[in-house]
């Protein structure tokens, strides 16, 4: 069996606006469009990936938070309806998902070997956060792959950011083993938004974009000074500065997604490609990707 490899990472947010936006056959709300620079962004995203021969998505999602260790999606099929506790005049998609359940065993044990509380969720009626879901379907509107899913522990609620960090990488290192072990060609997603404080009212039509801003002028310098950092492929130094920007731009990296992510490629210093950057609702959302074909590390 050929070495498996990670050959893409992506940062691919879950705000539930821009599938209603997309207006997908799976997604019951109608809309008149909306947050274009984001979506066009994801086109550009999957047209690139599209280009690296790939088997399977692996996504760590804020939004399936299991607050005694990490769970990992490891029945073979799931489907129902998620909606979306905050937006469910936005978000009420039908889903319909195959797990490649080797691989997360393989995830979840080689995690459980280093150390970290993790389980396995086989229930079949389990239903699938939107987090998983929303950046699933961005990447992979077809859903053309199986694909793993990783719960957030919540560590950075419980204790610190600090120790979030060190469990995400623990996490990300454990997550390359498995899949160089499994033979496959794997992309992980980083479910999450950047700054992360957002609006507390909504216009009557969601979708007005003359409404659209980022929150405060502090979440947008945070926002631009790691998107430069990442674009300039200072990846380690990101992770590194993670607590301060986790703290003081009410960051959703507090999910551990990030750090799980670039610790999983090894913190390259290659240049990260930025598809887009955009506000939703005030966060700061930034689609960003790490595709090569000879995978990473290299
Ligand atoms: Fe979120």
């Amino acid at each position: 069996m050929a070495q498996g490899r990670i050959v893409g990472g992506v940062i691919a947010p879950h705000p539930p606006h821009l599938v209603y936006a997309d207006n997908p056959p799976q997604n019951e709300p109608r809309s008149e469009g909306g947050w274009e620079m984001l979506r066009w962004g994801y086109e550009r995203l999957r047209r690139d990936l599209a280009a690296i021969e790939h088997d399977v998505l692996i996504v760590l999602s804020p939004h399936w938070q299991t607050y005694v260790g990490w769970h990992v999606l490891a029945g073979p099929h799931f489907s129902g309806k998620s909606v979306d506790p905050i937006f469910p005049h936005l978000f009420r998609y039908t889903y319909d998902l195959e797990v490649d359940t080797a691989l997360a065993e393989a995830i979840e044990s080689e995690a459980r070997g280093a150390g970290l509380v993790t389980e396995r969720m086989t229930n079949p009626d389990f239903r699938v956060d939107y987090g998983t879901i929303v950046s699933c379907h961005l990447v992979d509107p077809a859903w053309s792959r199986p694909i793993v899913s990783i719960s957030s522990c919540r560590a950075t609620a419980y204790y610190t950011v600090e120790v979030m960090q060190e469990q995400a990488r623990i996490l990300g290192e454990a997550t390359r083993r498995a899949v160089e072990a499994s033979g496959k060609r794997a992309v992980l997603l980083a479910s999450n938004s950047l700054s992360h404080r957002h609006f507390t009212d909504e216009g009557e039509l969601p979708e007005d974009m003359s409404r659209e801003h980022i929150t405060n002028h502090g979440q947008h310098l945070w926002d631009v000074k790691i998107v430069e950092m990442l674009r300039a492929g200072r990846t380690q130094e990101v992770v590194d500065l993670m607590p301060e920007f986790t703290r003081q731009a009410i960051a959703e990296t507090d999910a551990g997604s990030l750090t799980w992510m670039l610790s999983a490629l090894g913190c390259p210093d290659a240049p990260g490609e930025l598809y887009a950057y955009g506000t939703v609702i005030g966060t700061g959302n930034a689609v960003m990707g790490w595709l090569r074909e000879e995978g990473w590390p290299a």
